[in-house]
């Protein structure tokens, strides 16, 4: 079997920077956000004590989103899917309603006001942009692709638990929006799935201070499934509570309705429940299976091995692990230190903008690739000679860059975003007229070596659907694909570094 079969996108070279500003797609930008985000608080506190002092009236909104704000809010790491949702939704929807009722060219601004508006405009200019819905949208994806691909306990998940982290839980409007969002996105079963826990938890009581009551909820339950032509489940679920509430006047006007509906039901389309999404094709399959855990039948497993392999250097054996035979796929070890690691994060930081994915149509930024890339050239950086020519003995590859007629690309340093991911895909370019300049006239990929520069939360893992093959992540292990069959006579090769593997993918 060739190394590299499926795909139909490539990453390339990014020339043009901040075209797409948006913040859901790297664990950095979400950092950068939760950072400053206690400037704006501050920012609201002065002008709320402002305001009080000149005894003007405060909206309420303002107060009670301080108050909640203010004990929540610090700088850390955004790398859980649930601490993203909160933060972007404060900054797309909270944050903005504040300047909505804050800042407006026609109300009197004062010096409270102006001060306001000073530290959204610096703190704007600080992130390169302020976070758009899409952006809170993608964070609601990522939690949907999440609990797809690793399936966690959705139970927990809504009180902030996702499998040993912990952190602020959802509020039962969280979810109710959450399973809105998945019915505009059109998956029902995901929209039934949340609302169906956060029933079951209401009724639990393990949401005491709701302003949702279970009645009012499963009310929203059966008008979802109403909206789907499932009228027999809309009964199912008010049957219950229409006995324990019998004055309930609307809860009984819905319930004599969908039973009016059912009626009229027809055997043939008496459906009863969504059906989850299942993985297209086999690959898609193989690709989310491996993602959760290895594929490999003990006897494949057994036949792989650690073996210290020589070089041109008499005196240097690197420790090397066998990953697949066929194609191989080596795990090399204890390659890279933690200054170079330090190094490449430090410098790439600056650097870092949406990567993108070579289709016919050019460069874009795709949902099959949520990062964020920076390039560096060994030219740019004589602190990076020593592990390309580290890199060169252990691959026996010639691994120079230059700026023509090439062995290799930049290295590229990637930055996942919270459920971030890169789909299914081959590294060789076949089609010439779009490889790098730089590899023009010195042959196609032939082999990539990637390093994970970070551990990650959860989840993370490379793999290879097709030859179902998964490298978990290990900081410090370095992987490298040498697809000889192909093109072996011209040694090129692919350098690739990934740093901060996404969490959760
Ligand atoms: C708020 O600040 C921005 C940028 O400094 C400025 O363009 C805008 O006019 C200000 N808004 C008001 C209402 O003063
Ligand atoms: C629809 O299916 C459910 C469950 O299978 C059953 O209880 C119900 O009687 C059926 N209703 C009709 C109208 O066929
Ligand atoms: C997909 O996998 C199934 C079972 O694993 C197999 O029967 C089927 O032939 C495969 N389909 C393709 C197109 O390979
Ligand atoms: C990376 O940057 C941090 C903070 O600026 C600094 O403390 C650290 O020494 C740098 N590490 C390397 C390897 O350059």
């Amino acid at each position: 079997m060739k190394a590299n079969l499926v795909f139909f996108l490539f990453l390339f070279n990014l020339e043009i920077r901040h075209v797409f500003t948006d913040f859901y797609s790297s664990i950095a930008t979400l950092t950068q956000l939760s950072q400053n985000e206690l400037k704006l608080v501050s920012a609201l506190r002065r002008f709320i004590v402002a305001q009080e002092k000149q005894e003007e009236d405060v909206d309420k909104f303002l107060k009670q989103f301080l108050r909640s704000t203010e004990g929540t809010v610090s700088e850390k790491v955004i790398d859980n899917p649930i601490d993203a949702f909160h933060l972007l939704r404060r900054w797309v929807e909270d944050w903005q309603k504040c300047f909505d009722i804050v800042i407006c060219p026609d109300c009197d601004m004062n010096g409270p006001h102006i001060d306001f508006n000073l530290t959204r405009s610096i703190v704007e200019k600080r992130i390169g942009g302020w976070p758009q819905k899409t952006d809170l949208d993608a964070a609601v994806s990522a939690i949907f692709r999440l609990w797809n691909f690793y399936q966690f306990d959705l139970h927990k998940f809504l009180h902030g638990k996702i499998f040993e982290f912990e952190t602020a839980p959802f509020t039962p409007a969280d979810v109710i929006y959450i399973a809105n969002k998945a019915e505009e996105f059109n998956n029902m079963y995901n929209s039934i799935q949340f609302l169906e826990t956060l029933l079951d938890e209401l009724k639990k009581g393990k949401f005491p201070n709701s302003h949702v009551t279970p009645t009012t909820l499963s009310r929203i339950i059966a008008a979802a499934y109403n909206r789907y032509d499932m009228p027999v489940k809309s009964v199912e679920i008010l049957k219950e509570c229409t006995k324990a509430e019998p004055g309930n006047k609307r809860l009984h006007n819905d319930y004599d309705y969908f039973k009016t509906r059912a009626a009229s039901i027809s055997k043939l389309e008496n459906v009863t429940a969504f059906d989850k999404a299942e993985a297209e094709d086999n690959m898609t399959r193989d690709y989310e299976n491996l993602c959760r855990g290895s594929l490999k039948s003990p006897k494949e497993l057994s036949r792989l091995f650690c073996y210290y392999k020589a070089t041109d250097d008499p005196f240097y054996f690197v420790k090397t692990e066998l990953a697949n035979l066929q194609p191989r796929i080596f795990l090399f070890h204890d390659i890279i230190s933690d200054d170079e690691i330090g190094f490449l994060r430090n410098i790439s930081e600056k650097q870092l903008s949406r990567s993108t994915t070579m289709t016919k149509q050019g460069m874009i930024g795709s949902e099959d690739r949520i990062s964020h890339t920076a390039w560096l050239s060994d030219l740019d950086f004589l602190e990076l000679k020593k592990l390309t020519l580290r890199i060169k003995l252990i691959t026996g590859l010639e691994t120079e860059f230059e700026t023509r007629y090439s062995n290799t690309e930049q290295y590229q340093i990637l930055n996942y975003g919270v459920g971030g991911m890169y789909k299914p895909h081959v590294d060789p370019l076949s089609d010439r007229s779009i490889f790098p300049g730089e590899c023009r006239g010195s042959g196609d990929r032939i082999a990539t070596i990637m390093f994970y520069l970070s551990h990650v939360m959860y989840g993370g893992a490379t793999v290879f659907p097709n030859i179902k093959t998964r490298i978990p992540v290990q900081k410090i292990i370095e992987l490298s694909v040498l697809c000889r069959e192909k093109r072996a006579q011209n040694s090129k090769i692919l350098i690739r570094l990934s740093f901060s593997v996404g969490p959760f993918t």
